[in-house]
């Protein structure tokens, strides 16, 4: 018997949860003007809700977006058809644990169906239009699809440059993200090494160093300062000249000590002085100042140097080294920024945003790590399902016909999972402007008809529905996932008893 206390309380719960619902399944194509992104995970994480459920549903898509990197919004709305669904089986007195059950079952059938339907991707270093066409997939729901082949392609030479082939493993956190604004998104490029947003401390310094020996220094150019207070009385010009000859003396000596290891190239942490400054560029010795700590450890890794702290423990060996180091400046904005490219230790890649402003900036990079994500994900499991609804499609007509299979109670829960996978192509075909309902049926049965599982949602209207002719893309894994936590985290919420907030007492 249904405890109606219980579902009243789950009505409840699932009348807030639809607060957000709207908000994510209506995204549109465009900017959404309260969140400025498109990307399902950061419009949730940005949202302010105090509801258990909500916070649910926000943690579920925060681990879609761990685990798989795309597919954030796509689970939101799994979950909810889900409850949706449940609700509507509690009011014809189904207990809740029939229900989680037959769910749990369902997106068993669901996933072994996915599985049927996936095709394996074979693609190598030299064939990487198959990943492309993937990522650009991922990108065409995002603000920045204008220029979804040129990022697409720029996240796969990234993955690429960085991933392990042989184990299959990637190494995201090899791959940095910059962004600076000003210029196009379309100068938006990959750089094979770090940058470094400074410039070399003398304008007239070299702008390009091929095969850079780098000192990496946390020690300041300038004469050691006494640690007590005195004083130092100069009466005379002579003594006045001697003592600028001997703080000339500890500049040349500091130059001359970077010289003898066989620097090519000073990288500081402090700053210099003119007078170190003027010297540096007269003994022909290129210096970066105002490094910060963090990119001064990204360098030394990366080139496989040693920070040292005293001129004293500058050895050969403890140099960087760098195929090229080289400025570049941006435009008229007389804004210069270090590319340190071909580093000896690391094949660590930088991929560089340009962009009009900071919001379309940031939105590149949630997209880009979408894609970044989804090439990944292609290498460690190269199986593809198609988008655009089909897939989703073709496991409810799976799943709808397992369910006669099941005598118990359990077989109408498995068909209200049936139902909800529809939601996903009812999403995609309304917020393309399309009929969902009459558009939903008619590609399920064309499927049917056909035996075609790669009919979906022609959400750009190129006139064919068949998503491998499209080339609409997405990995298994990230499908199935999506599937597999909206299921755990419904089946979750079916066995809460009671929410009770500290305000109830
Ligand atoms: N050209 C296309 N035609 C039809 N459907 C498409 C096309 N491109 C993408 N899709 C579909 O759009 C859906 C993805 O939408 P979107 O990227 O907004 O959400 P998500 O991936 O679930 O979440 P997020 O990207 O915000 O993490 C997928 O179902 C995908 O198959
Ligand atoms: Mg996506």
């Amino acid at each position: 018997m249904v405890d109606m206390e219980r579902w009243i309380r789950l009505r409840v719960q699932v009348q807030s949860y639809d607060l957000i619902v709207p908000c994510i399944y209506r995204k549109v194509d465009g900017f959404k003007s309260m969140y400025q992104s498109n990307d399902g995970a950061t419009i949730l994480e940005q949202m302010d809700v105090d509801n258990q459920i909500a916070k649910l549903m926000v943690e579920l898509s925060r681990s879609q977006d761990y685990e798989i990197g795309d597919g954030t919004t796509g689970v939101v709305v799994m979950a909810g058809a889900l409850l949706e669904q449940a609700e509507k089986l509690l009011e014809r007195g189904i207990h809740p644990i029939r229900i989680a059950e037959g769910y749990e079952m369902a997106s068993r059938i669901a996933v072994e169906h996915l599985e049927r339907i996936s095709q394996k991707f074979e693609f190598s270093v030299s064939n990487i239009e198959p990943l492309v066409q993937t990522c650009m997939t991922t990108l065409s729901s995002k603000i920045v699809n204008r220029c979804k082949r040129m990022l697409a392609e720029i996240a796969v030479k990234a993955v690429l440059a960085v991933a392990d082939l042989e184990r299959k493993d990637v190494n995201l956190d090899l791959i940095k993200i910059e962004g600076k604004v000003g210029g196009k998104l379309e100068d938006t490029e990959l750089i094979y090494g770090i940058t470094v947003d400074k410039e070399m401390s003398h304008p007239q310094m070299p702008k390009r160093i091929e095969d850079a020996k780098i000192a990496i220094l946390t020690c300041p150019f300038e004469p050691p300062k006494p640690k007590t207070k005195h004083k130092v009385d100069i009466d005379t010009v002579e003594k006045f000249q001697t003592l600028r000859q001997q703080e000339q003396k500890y500049f040349d000596d500091m130059v001359k000590k970077c010289k003898d290891v066989g620097a090519t190239l000073v990288i500081c942490q402090w700053g210099f002085d003119d007078e170190a400054n003027h010297l540096l560029m007269h003994r022909n010795l290129p210096a970066v100042r105002w490094v910060g700590g963090v990119e001064l450890e990204l360098i030394a890794i990366a080139t496989g140097g040693r920070i040292v702290p005293r001129f004293q423990e500058l050895t050969p060996e403890k140099l960087g080294r760098a195929g090229l180091v080289r400025e570049k400046s941006f435009g008229t904005t007389k804004d210069w920024m270090l590319y340190i490219e071909q580093c000896a230790n690391s094949r660590a890649v930088t991929i560089f945003i340009r962009g009009g402003n900071k919001m379309i900036i940031e939105e590149t990079k949630r997209s880009l790590h979408d894609a970044l994500c989804v090439a990944r994900n292609l290498i460690r499991n190269n199986s593809i399902v198609y988008g655009g609804g089909s897939a989703e499609i073709a496991c409810s007509i799976g799943v709808e016909a397992a369910a006669d299979r099941y005598p118990g109670v359990e077989q109408y829960a498995i068909r209200s999972f049936a139902e909800a996978l529809d939601s996903i192509p009812m999403a995609l075909a309304e917020n393309s402007g399309l009929q969902p309902i009459d558009t939903l049926t008619a590609v399920k049965s064309q499927q049917i008809k056909d035996n075609n599982p790669y009919c979906g949602i022609d959400c750009n209207d190129v006139g064919t529905n068949n998503m491998k002719e499209q080339n609409v893309f997405e990995t298994l894994i990230g499908k199935q996932q999506q599937i597999l936590l909206a299921t755990q985290v419904v089946k979750m919420i079916l066995k809460i008893d009671d929410v009770i907030t500290p305000s109830d007492y």
